[in-house]
């Protein structure tokens, strides 16, 4: 089939790439000027493991293609998918003026049928929207409107993608549920279809029903922290019980992302406006911004007095493998450091250029070893795996004083105070004699 993707960052590109993999002629369509250098060289803009070299071989084999012309896409192909940004207002709600601009491009170049397909993560309505906004400027209406929201992971995209746990189709024709049928029949996943309002629904329940859990841990972490439990073990019997699952049950420095909190956000408002008050969900978004003042807080605790301290950061991505800076906990808690006059050096594998970006006054360096050099403390933010394997002694001695504090829960507290460190983590502050 012949199918293009409008908006190639962290989902399009990705769902670009796959399509192209499954046998497609793929063209992915993008506005930002230096992506598209990047990519018409073979080159991944974005960290995704596994990602540029399926770029590369797809791009060889001629089944991917990249432009930034809208109106190329529409003459070429068939199916349109839009997974351009959706990015949060100040008042919380979706920016989806993206989204329209895309719409009015198509209106204006439709010519023959097309099936237009809403990935990026919207609210309810805005299939109607892209119905009725293509509607109002095009000769004709020879098209649908889908929705297929997207579940990848940034860290395991090009995997979630090729083996999904289930695929979500909101259509309002036989001949667009046809086409996405046969589109997505290679994956052999189930399939739910559903209506349009449904299927957007879907996307925004799963994300603040997994964003809750998260929280709901947070919080359990807190108090095994204050009552001498450990969250791993609590987690660990709760989450046997196949009603609970072990799956999100990790405690940690809360959720970042361009997804959870953006998503939660933009869900409450919708709910708003259709007359709800969805206030659980503005609890897990409050836990969530009060779990990075609390690991600030066991930062100051372990210090003394911040002011004047230097302190390691080990990882700045939200998350492990992607480089991704989009609300990682790490901009806050660096910056309620920096507000106390902490020196912040910081090592990520991946996401230093993005970090760039997003933070001043750090110094970045260039491995591990340089971010615990000299320093009062070194903090771990990001749960790389590369992380696991460092050379504790080595780190240890160049540390003014070996302090560790573990936002991740990456290590083992027993195996941390043998290696000389004092060791502190997030809801396992167990008693030193029972530890
Ligand atoms: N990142 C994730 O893990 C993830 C997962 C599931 C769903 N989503 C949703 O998917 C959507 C996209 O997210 P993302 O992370 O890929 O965002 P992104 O910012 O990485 O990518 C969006 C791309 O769209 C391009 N774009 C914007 N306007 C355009 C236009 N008029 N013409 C052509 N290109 C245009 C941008 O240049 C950018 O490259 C969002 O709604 C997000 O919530 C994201």
């Amino acid at each position: 089939m012949k199918i293009a993707i409008i908006g190639s960052g962290y989902v399009g590109l990705v769902t670009g790439t796959c399509f192209a993999h499954l046998g497609h002629a793929v063209l992915c369509v993008d506005n930002n000027k230096d992506k598209l250098r990047l990519l018409k060289q073979g080159k991944s803009p974005i960290y995704e493991p596994g990602l540029e070299q399926m770029i590369r071989e797809n791009v060889k084999e001629g089944r991917l293609k990249f432009t930034a012309s809208i109106a190329e896409a529409v003459r070429k192909c068939e199916l349109l998918f839009i997974s351009v940004n959706t990015p949060p207002k100040e008042n919380g709600e979706a920016d989806l003026s993206f989204i329209e601009n895309v719409s009015q491009e198509i209106a204006r170049n439709l010519k023959s049928y097309r099936l237009i397909i809403e990935k990026s993560t919207v609210p309810v309505q805005t299939g109607e929207w892209i119905y009725k906004t293509i509607r109002a400027r095009a000769k004709h209406s020879l098209f649908d409107v889908a929705s297929n929201p997207e579940f990848l992971r940034e860290g395991s995209a090009v995997h979630d993608f090729l083996k999904p746990d289930r695929i979500v189709i909101g259509v309002s024709s036989a001949r667009a549920e046809k086409l996405l049928r046969k589109l997505y029949e290679p994956l052999k996943a189930p399939l739910v279809v559903t209506s349009l309002a449904s299927a957007g629904l879907i996307k925004h329940a799963s994300n603040s029903f997994l964003a809750t859990k998260i929280s709901f841990v947070n919080m359990l972490a807190r108090i095994c922290d204050a009552a001498g439990a450990d969250i791993e073990q609590v987690a660990r019997g709760m989450g046997l019980d196949p009603r609970i699952g072990a799956s999100f049950l990790k405690a940690g420095i809360g959720f970042g992302g361009f997804c959870f909190p953006k998503d939660l956000s933009a869900f409450l408002k919708m709910s708003e406006r259709l007359g709800m008050r969805f206030d659980l969900l503005q609890e897990v978004l409050d836990i969530n911004e009060s779990q990075k003042q609390y690991f600030v807080r066991k930062i100051e605790q372990a210090v003394w007095n911040l002011r004047g301290k230097k302190v390691g950061v080990l990882g700045l991505a939200f998350k492990a493998d992607t480089d991704d800076m989009r609300f990682a906990p790490s901009i806050d808690i660096i910056a309620a450091l920096q507000k106390e006059d902490v020196k912040i050096q910081a090592y990520d594998p991946q996401a230093v250029s993005n970090a760039r970006k997003v933070l001043s006054g750090v110094r970045f360096v260039k491995n591990p070893y340089e971010a615990a050099r000299g320093v009062d403390a070194l903090l771990v933010l990001t749960e790389w795996s590369e992380f696991l394997t460092l050379d504790f002694k080595r780190i240890r001695k160049t540390m003014n004083r070996a302090l560790m504090l573990d936002g991740r829960n990456l290590y083992n507290p027993a195996d941390m105070k043998r290696l000389g460190f004092e060791y502190h983590s997030v809801g396992r502050s167990v008693p030193a004699q029972l530890a």
